[in-house]
């Protein structure tokens, strides 16, 4: 994904699960308001990226791919890959975009993908609270192994969740 010799760039990717029908695609920074909006009406203020942090995900090139239906981005992802780790940094689908499956594209396209380029694990944080995430990861197959005291800038817990890929 991040130019990676030997495999095919696989984007635009074109995807269905129940009503949702999305192309897929890197991000680019046009995208950044729209995603802004997404992300202040999916988390608190303490807790939804700024444009400075946007910015500075986008700059270290890691995979940040968002779902777009009708010319409208309904959600984003990003993940880092850390040696054979893929690392969940953030999700979110925008609230009249939520529970049509796009979530799932998202999570299982990059998976997928990862898993062809020999990435043996994926992990990411969740706020213990955050109980419509927890079972969304736990659907894929991520399983809880611990938690993490004050992750959070608000001082709440995160799980750490993996899942073998
Ligand atoms: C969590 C989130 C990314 C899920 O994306 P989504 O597109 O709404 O989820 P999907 O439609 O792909 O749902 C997939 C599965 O997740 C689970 N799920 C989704 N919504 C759920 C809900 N409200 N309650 C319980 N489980 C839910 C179900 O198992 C579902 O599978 P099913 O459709 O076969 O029942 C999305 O709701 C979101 O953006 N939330 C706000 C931001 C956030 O919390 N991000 C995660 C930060 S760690």
């Amino acid at each position: 994904m991040n130019g990676r010799k030997g495999y095919l760039n696989p984007f635009p990717w074109f995807a269905m699960k129940n009503k949702a029908t999305v192309k897929l695609r890197k991000f680019k920074p046009g995208d950044l308001d729209q995603i802004l909006k997404i992300e202040k009406a999916c988390f608190s203020k303490t807790d939804a990226y700024s444009k400075r942090k946007f910015k500075l995900l986008f700059k270290a090139r890691h995979n940040f791919i968002v779902a777009e239906k009708a010319n409208e981005i309904t959600g984003y992802m990003i993940a880092k890959v850390k040696k054979n780790l893929l690392d969940f940094v953030s999700i979110a689908i925008s609230k009249r975009h939520q529970g049509l499956g796009i979530g799932i594209i998202l999570m299982k396209f990059i998976i997928n993908y990862s898993k062809a380029c020999g990435i043996k694990k994926a992990s990411l944080e969740v706020k213990t609270t955050n109980k419509k995430a927890i079972s969304f990861y736990e659907n894929i197959g991520f399983k809880i192994k611990k938690t993490v005291k004050k992750y959070y800038r608000d001082g709440k817990s995160a799980y750490l969740m993996e899942k073998s890929l």
